[in-house]
This record gives C-alpha cells, sequence and structure tokens, in this order.
C-alpha cells in the first residue's frame, strides 16, 4: 500500500458498511491484519468473517458508539497500547441534511462528537504513538463539502473543514514517517445518503455519484502517491495547488499592526 515499511495492523472506524467497509476489504487484500470498529456488531463480524476466508489475515472487531466516551476511549486504548497498529482510517462519520434551523439540535450535537470529536481523539492517540515509533499511516476521510459553502450543509461541511484542516496542520507538526492524507470525496453511492434524510443516492444526478470501489481505490492511489490531500474526482491537482496558492498569498496580511485603509474610517487623511 505505501513506498515506506507500512506492514501492520490497520484500525478502520465505520468499517460497517460504504467506505469504512471497502477500505477493509482493500487493506485485508494488500495483507494487512485489521481491527474494525463500528456499532453494528452483526455487520462487522460478517464482514471479518468473510476477509478472514478470503484473505487469512487476523481481524478483531471493536463493537463501539465512538460518540459515547466509554466506548470511544476502548478505541484510543487500543491505538494506544497495540504496537502492531500502523494504520488508523478514521472513516466514521454522518451527515445531515437540511436548514440548520430545521435541523434536531441533539443529532447536530451528535454529528460533532463523531465526525470532530472522535476523530481528534482518535487521531490524537494514534499520531503519539506512531511518533514515538516514527512510522505509521493516519488517513482521515473528509468531503469536498468543508470546501464548499454553496452545499448548504452548514454543520456537516464545518464538521470537514475541521478534518482537512486538522489533517493539513498535523501535517506541519508530525515526521515524514508518519504518513498522512485527507480523502475529500464527492458524492460517494453509499448509505449515507439514507442515513442523513437526503433522500437516498438515487435522487442524485449519476454524473455526480461514484461507486463506493472507485473511490476507495483512488484514495488509496493517491495515498500511494504520497497526496497529503485526495480529491478522488478531480481530473487536474494542479487546481487544488491553485486554490491552496491563493489562500497562502492572504498570509502575510493575515496580522497586522494597523487595520487596513478602508476600515479607517473617520481617520485624519
Ligand atoms: N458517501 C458519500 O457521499 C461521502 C462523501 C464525502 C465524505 N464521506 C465521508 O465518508 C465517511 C464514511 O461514510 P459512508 O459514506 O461510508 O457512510 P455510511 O455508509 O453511512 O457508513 C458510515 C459508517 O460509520 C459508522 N458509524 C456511524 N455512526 C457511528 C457511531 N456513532 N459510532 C461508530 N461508528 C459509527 C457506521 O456503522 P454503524 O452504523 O454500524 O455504527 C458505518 O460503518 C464519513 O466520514 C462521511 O462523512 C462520504
Amino acid at each position: 500500500m505505501s513506498k515506506q515499511d507500512i506492514r501492520g495492523t490497520a484500525l478502520i472506524t465505520g468499517a460497517s458498511t460504504g467506505i469504512g467497509a471497502t477500505y477493509a476489504d482493500r487493506l485485508a487484500r494488500a495483507g494487512h491484519d485489521l481491527i474494525l470498529v463500528a456499532r453494528d456488531t452483526g455487520r462487522l463480524g460478517a464482514l471479518a468473517a468473510k476477509l478472514r476466508g478470503e484473505t487469512g489475515v487476523d481481524i478483531d472487531i471493536i463493537p463501539a458508539d465512538l460518540t459515547n466516551k466509554a466506548d470511544l476511549a476502548k478505541v484510543e486504548a487500543r491505538l494506544t497500547d497495540d504496537s502492531s497498529i500502523d494504520i488508523l482510517v478514521n472513516n466514521a462519520g454522518v451527515a445531515l441534511a437540511g436548514a440548520f434551523v430545521e435541523q434536531d439540535l441533539e443529532r447536530v450535537d451528535s454529528m460533532i462528537q463523531l465526525n470532530i470529536v472522535s476523530v481528534t481523539r482518535l487521531a490524537h492517540a494514534a499520531a503519539k504513538a506512531f511518533a514515538a515509533r516514527d512510522r505509521g499511516a493516519i488517513i482521515n476521510i473528509s468531503s469536498v463539502v468543508g470546501l464548499a459553502p454553496e452545499l448548504q450543509m452548514a454543520v456537516y461541511g464545518a464538521t470537514k473543514a475541521y478534518v482537512t484542516y486538522f489533517t493539513q496542520t498535523l501535517r506541519l507538526q508530525l515526521s515524514p514517517n508518519v504518513r498522512l492524507q485527507a480523502v475529500l470525496p464527492g458524492a460517494t453511492r453509499t448509505e449515507i445518503w439514507d442515513r442523513s434524510g437526503s433522500g437516498g443516492a438515487e435522487s442524485l444526478d449519476p454524473n455526480m455519484l461514484m461507486e463506493v470501489d472507485d473511490l476507495v481505490d483512488a484514495a488509496l492511489a493517491g495515498f500511494a502517491q504520497g497526496e497529503l490531500i485526495t480529491i478522488p474526482s478531480l481530473p487536474d491537482p494542479a487546481d487544488f495547488t491553485a486554490y491552496d496558492a491563493a489562500r497562502s498569498k492572504l498570509l502575510p496580511n493575515m496580522s497586522r499592526n494597523r487595520s487596513a485603509e478602508r476600515y479607517r474610517v473617520g481617520e485624519p487623511a
């Protein structure tokens, strides 16, 4: 899966279906032992049995609701204590459709717990362990929605903007031997579209909808190519580089001892 020595166990959150289950399939076939995390024990057990049978790798499951502090602590402890773990795929996430003021605040809160708090705490446990061993990989599943307020998913998009920013900043702090990647899928055919109240994947323009196998294969190809940011549907990576360069151009003027001229109202000329 990578140019360097990342051969160990992969811990994948949200592995019971969708993108996480597809990562489990690909990483098992690449010879990685797996630890699969999600709430649905039946689905995790069935996937583990299938992949064990087909690939012969060792697979452990941790049933956990990652919005629950005790369950989350269990997974953090595994990342801290199990030195065979080389890869964290921080994938579990939920989305919520609809206008912010119409959304159920408990579901909004739970989405923040899963998409931000659990991702952060698991990355912290993994980053500490990987930094001590000077090897490992953290793959954070973000979303293109985090780049596009136009899509009007106020809180979901903000949680994904967090994941992308967080990954970019960790890149500046961790040794290059600890690999990092933020994957920014566009619309991908999974259950998230039913669970979020968006009307199901079938309601989307088929030209905008990627199959989950293609999505994960592209994300893993981006990882193998050493990308920090992978947008699987983006034809020309120079477009993201240009976007990032435009942002960087703001840096010298982000913090100065005087306000910009246009705001100095009422000041003598
Ligand atoms: N599909 C898309 O169009 C798309 C686009 C951009 C980004 N993404 C991101 O990709 C990631 C995976 O999404 P997906 O499309 O594969 O969605 P999915 O098919 O709905 O799968 C979500 C996974 O997360 C798990 N999960 C949900 N709540 C959980 C909780 N409280 N604790 C532990 N696990 C939980 C689910 O398992 P259980 O129900 O068994 O717990 C499931 O395995 C998410 O972070 C999502 O934001 C998806």
